[in-house]
């Protein structure tokens, strides 16, 4: 919403939430306090906050001037009932379209920015029209693209647009409606329309489909380790087919974030609702291959270090999901930690961006353990350094760049011996840091 705001000035953008902190907190004077952390985003308010950009906790007040509204509520995967641990949460949704359903007083065109199972739009529809008032109602979707990160930049120069809509007369102007606001600095030709079904259903594909390509480098990467094949050299070579393509091959401990396991769990519990078990089952491979590789990394240097970390000092570089983001959400490290402490080691956590309290948040959350033992076995320092001093192990968990410009030489000085490094990311020079004397594990290495 903001990037609408910075490219259309003309337009008028309100940002509302019912949580006072967080709105707050958007409209903090200085921008280092924006509840988001991500590279431009400050930037981006700075210019346009004030002049068309507003937060604002009045919900009704921004659905009853406006004449386009985005719901852009998370869509958790559901904790409790039918569907519980796979299917998406609608409930905020469906709270929002009977919020805007009952404060409307002018026609509205209502787009679906969250990420949705495919026909939602349907009951959306049925929930706008069943005030009975005499009012439009147009529902589009026009999910969203953009990768943590690099959000401001996605949004800038998106690969494309995608908006559905009904292929009625009012519907097709609704649709035309929104593209002439991405038409503002979005070129013609990467705008494309199509039906409310494809468009929602593309969504949780592209999603899969990358999701897919990390798991299946992943699994070449455990055969990699076995066979003295080296996964980034692998994936150079089948990157230069240009009908594979180089992006999106870095072999990981894993993939996390908010997204790729909540969709494929939703794309997997639609198909099983049609009746699609093979469909269903290909998906669902998926995460298990995730899963394989986040055990598989915390495995491993319970093995190396003589099958024993009980007691040990194990070093944890990165908590964030990946670079440049402080999203913790699904991060393979929390994953990791939680096998490692299982193990009963002592993990000092250190993250250029997340906070001490967010890390006892996510391992609290798994409930694998009390919240006294989890700050008791788990320290988080701000000094990289610090985590480092007089550990066994180093694991890398995130692709930070400044893990890549550290003294090596005096980490290696201050650890025990024999000093492990487990990277779970492929950042470091793996050959240099053998020179230095350290036991060096990659991913598929
Ligand atoms: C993902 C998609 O890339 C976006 O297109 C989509 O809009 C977004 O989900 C969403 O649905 O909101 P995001 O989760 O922010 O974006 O970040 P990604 O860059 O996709 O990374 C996801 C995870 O995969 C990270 O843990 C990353 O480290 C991992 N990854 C990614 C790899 O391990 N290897 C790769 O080659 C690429």
């Amino acid at each position: 919403m903001a990037v609408i705001a910075q490219k259309c000035p003309g337009i008028k953008v309100t940002v509302v939430d019912m949580n006072e902190q967080r709105i707050a907190a958007w409209n903090d004077p200085n921008l280092d306090n924006l509840p988001i952390y991500e590279p431009g985003l400050k930037e981006v308010v700075a210019e346009a906050r004030g002049r068309n950009l507003f937060f604002s906790t009045d919900v009704e007040d921004a659905i009853d001037a406006a004449e386009m509204v985005f719901i852009s509520v998370n869509t958790p995967t559901k904790t409790y009932g039918i569907g519980k641990g796979m299917a998406a949460d609608l409930k905020y949704v469906e709270l929002c379209a009977r919020q805007i359903a009952r404060v409307a007083k002018s026609d509205k065109i209502v787009v679906e920015k969250s990420t949705l199972p495919v026909r939602t739009a349907q009951s959306i529809r049925t929930i706008l029209n069943a005030e009975g008032k005499d009012l439009n109602f147009q529902v589009l979707s026009n999910p969203e693209f953009l990768a943590e990160g690099t959000a401001v930049q996605d949004l800038h120069k998106p690969d494309r647009v995608l908006i559905g809509g009904g292929q009625d007369e009012a519907g097709q102007r609704a649709l035309n409606a929104l593209a002439d606001i991405y038409a503002g600095w979005v070129d013609r030709d990467r705008i494309l329309t199509t039906n409310v079904w494809s468009s929602e259903l593309s969504k949780l594909t592209a999603n899969a489909f990358l999701a897919q390509r990390v798991s299946s480098i992943n699994a070449i990467s455990a055969l990699c380790e076995k066979s003295g094949a080296d996964v980034d050299e692998i994936a150079r070579a089948i990157g230069m087919d240009s009908r594979i393509g180089p992006k999106f091959l870095k072999s990981s401990v894993g993939f996390g974030g908010s997204c790729f396991q909540k969709d494929i769990l939703n794309l997997v519990y639609i198909a099983q609702s049609y009746g699609l078990t093979e469909v269903a089952d290909y998906w669902e491979q998926v995460i298990k291959m995730n899963d394989y590789q986040k055990r598989r990394f915390a495995e491993n240097i319970v093995q190396k270090l003589f099958n024993t970390v009980s007691g040990k000092k194990i070093a944890m570089l990165g908590w964030a999901f990946k670079k440049d983001t402080n999203d913790t959400r699904e991060s393979a490290a929390i994953y990791v930690a939680d096998y490692l402490l299982n193990e009963q080691a002592e993990l000092w956590v250190y993250d250029p961006k997340v906070k001490a309290e967010q890390i006892y948040a996510d391992l609290d959350y798994l409930n694998t353990r009390s919240e006294d033992e989890n700050r008791r076995l788990v320290k988080v320092v701000n000094d990289p350094y610090e985590a480092m001093d007089d550990a066994h192990a180093v694991a890398v968990l995130t692709e930070w760049d400044e893990f890549k410009t550290y003294d090596w030489q005096k980490v290696f000085e201050g650890m025990k011996k024999p000093a492990f490094v487990f990277d779970g990311r492929n950042v470091s020079n793996g050959r240099m840091l053998g020179t230095i004397g350290f036991h060096y594990q990659g991913i598929g290495k």
